[in-house]
């Protein structure tokens, strides 16, 4: 049956390529991120689908009081992936306010809100998938000039958890996915010339089953998704 689907940082990326695949299998996507030409591309793979999109900047908090407009036909949300992200890759001395409000903004904020606009729509069948990375996870292997990105990564980790004893069972269901190293131009802002043993198309299949299954199996739960280091 026909998924109803909302992927942040669908712009680009593996948030593009996940947008891509639910729209050819035949699922309504409605992809939020800044860069508005490029969302408008991904209306070439609708399928019996229906895309729709929004341009804005998740770190702005209020101009998200907007995503619930653009869906008010939409009786039910499916699947939430919260999967923009923002990496400033800096030693911790050089890293400014700004870095670290944005980090926090987009990486932790913005996905907080998300889940809170859309409750509403939401209902045991639906599933929330938060995007985090390897680096987020306790005990993980660490690099040097990933302190606000990581850091500010870890908090849906825990978010997940805690949303997952809260919610009853009439509402959704939440997990969390680790990634480790994906080929993406964020991979290469943070580990300039490394080659990503996964690319962003393959990382977009195994979302795309695991937010349309995944929560059959499992809640509030982190998965660790990396086959390398980083
Ligand atoms: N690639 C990896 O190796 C890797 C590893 C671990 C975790 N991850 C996580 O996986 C997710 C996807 O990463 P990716 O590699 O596909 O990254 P990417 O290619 O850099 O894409 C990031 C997406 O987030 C959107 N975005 C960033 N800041 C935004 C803002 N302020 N407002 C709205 N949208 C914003 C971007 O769109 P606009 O620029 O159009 O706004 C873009 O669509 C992220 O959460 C990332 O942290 C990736």
């Amino acid at each position: 049956m026909q998924k109803n689907i909302i992927i942040t940082g669908a712009s680009r990326g593996i948030g593009r390529e996940l947008a891509k695949i639910h729209l050819q299998n035949g699922n309504n996507v409605f992809a939020i991120s800044r860069n508005e030409e490029k969302l408008k591309e991904l209306k070439q793979f609708e399928n019996n689908s229906e895309f729709r999109f929004l341009a804005l900047d998740l770190a702005d908090f209020k101009s998200l009081d907007q995503i619930g407009e653009q869906i008010s036909d939409w009786s039910r949300v499916d699947v939430l992936y919260n999967n923009a992200g923002f990496l400033v890759n800096k030693p911790v001395s050089e890293i400014t306010e700004k870095d670290i409000d944005n980090s926090i903004s987009v990486n932790y904020k913005a996905p907080f809100r998300m889940i809170q606009l859309l409750l509403d729509k939401m209902d045991s069948e639906s599933h929330i998938v938060n995007i985090t990375t390897m680096g987020a996870v306790q005990g993980s292997v660490k690099f040097p000039g990933l302190a606000a990105y990581s850091s500010s990564k870890s908090g849906i980790i825990t978010l997940t958890e805690l949303l997952a004893e809260e919610f009853d069972e009439n509402q959704p269901k939440i997990n969390c996915v680790a990634l480790g190293a994906v080929q993406t131009e964020m991979l290469e802002e943070a580990f300039p010339g490394y080659k990503a043993p996964v690319t962003a198309t393959e990382m977009a299949e195994y979302l795309y089953n695991f937010g349309l299954k995944g929560h059959h199996f499992q809640n509030g739960k982190t998965i660790q998704l990396s086959v390398s280091t980083p």
